[in-house]
């Protein structure tokens, strides 16, 4: 059976990486990609950030393959994080051999929770002079986090709150994971997130796993992303039950769209975690081990020094596949 993929590009670089990243996907395997669009063009377009048929469609596929959306982001990549039932965004963080980093030495894997904190969409203006925002934790959905903790990383993990402030939100998020943890006897190690900036900065190595709130989650691995050379090379998966959602974690690169130079590793890199995810371990494995040497031999595109172009980079990958 002909595995089939939702591809929604979106704006700007992602209707540039998210093409590199499907012929890499043909490259490897037979799949059916059905198209579909969301974000600032659309809405332009139609009035509608996310049309129906879009949403529709992810929430039925088994898997999707996301670019980035512009000014609309929040209203295409929030909603669809909730159409795949994501309860974890996936983020590793690492060096690759040949790449300049700030810190070579950083292999780190960052489980977002995916649907609440601050990014749960209760947000009021009060007054003139006031607006509220109010953080949503649930036992539910950090337990459940907690889960995939533990099966991800049984050697153990690092847990990153600020407890010690939101005691009430943050304090459950850290009593739910942990407890999960203890239940399953895994270890864990509590460290609050401030502190985590400053700690991986300096010592990137004494952090392999972090499970982090949402916001947490997102500033962090951001921040991570200069550590190991740029947000051109970090993919993320964003994991439900029954589907995902596959997307790098850069945006829409407004200052460099159009010109073909965007860095397609990030997303070739999401594509790797989809072809595991849909139990292509093998072809996942190639398509990393492709990057990787690419990575490292060049060619490279300039925000990694090079002057590749986005298809240089995509067909020498493809090139080392065969
Ligand atoms: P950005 O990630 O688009 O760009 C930040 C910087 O990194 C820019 O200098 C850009 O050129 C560079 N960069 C990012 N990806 C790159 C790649 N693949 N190759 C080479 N360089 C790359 O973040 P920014 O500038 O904060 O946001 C731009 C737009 O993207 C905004 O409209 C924002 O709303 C949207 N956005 C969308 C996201 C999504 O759809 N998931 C996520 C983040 C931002
Ligand atoms: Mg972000």
């Amino acid at each position: 059976m002909t595995e089939e993929i939702v591809v929604v590009e979106g704006d700007g670089i992602g209707k540039e990486v998210v093409p590199a990243a499907v012929s890499v996907l043909e490259a490897v395997g037979d799949f059916e990609f059905v198209r579909h669009d969301a974000g600032d063009a659309v809405k332009e377009e139609t009035g509608e950030a996310l049309p129906r048929e879009t949403y529709d469609a992810v929430a039925a596929a088994d898997a999707t393959l996301f670019g980035a959306a512009g000014e609309t982001a929040a209203d295409v990549i929030l909603p669809l994080r909730t159409a795949v039932e994501s309860f974890v965004n996936v983020r590793p963080a690492r060096a690759y051999p040949g790449v300049d980093a700030l810190r070579p030495e950083t292999d780190i894997v960052f489980l977002r929770e995916n649907t609440e904190g601050v990014y749960s969409g209760h947000e009021d203006r009060l007054s003139d002079d006031l607006s509220t925002l109010t953080r949503v934790v649930t036992t539910s959905a950090s337990e459940r986090l907690a889960e995939f903790a533990c099966d991800y990383a049984p050697e153990g993990f690092h847990v990153a709150h600020k407890a010690n402030v939101m005691r009430e939100t943050d304090g459950r998020f850290r009593d739910a994971v942990t407890g999960v943890a203890d239940e399953k006897g895994v270890e864990t190690e509590e460290v609050l997130m401030d502190a985590f900036a400053t700690h991986v900065c300096l010592d990137p190595e004494q952090f392999d796993v972090v499970v982090c709130p949402n916001l947490a989650g997102d500033v962090l691995s951001d921040l991570a992303a200069g550590l190991v050379g740029g947000l051109g090379l970090l993919p993320s998966a964003n994991i439900g039950s029954d589907n995902a959602l596959f997307e790098p974690v850069h945006g829409t690169a407004p200052d460099i769209a159009g010109e073909g130079v965007a860095n397609p590793s990030a997303t070739i890199l999401s594509a790797a975690m989809l072809l595991e995810h849909l139990g292509y371990d093998e072809e996942g494995t190639a398509v990393r081990e492709a990057v990787e040497s690419t990575l490292s031999d060049g060619p490279r595109t300039p925000d990694l020094g090079g002057d590749a172009s986005t298809e240089d980079v995509t067909e020498a990958i493809i090139d080392e596949l065969d």
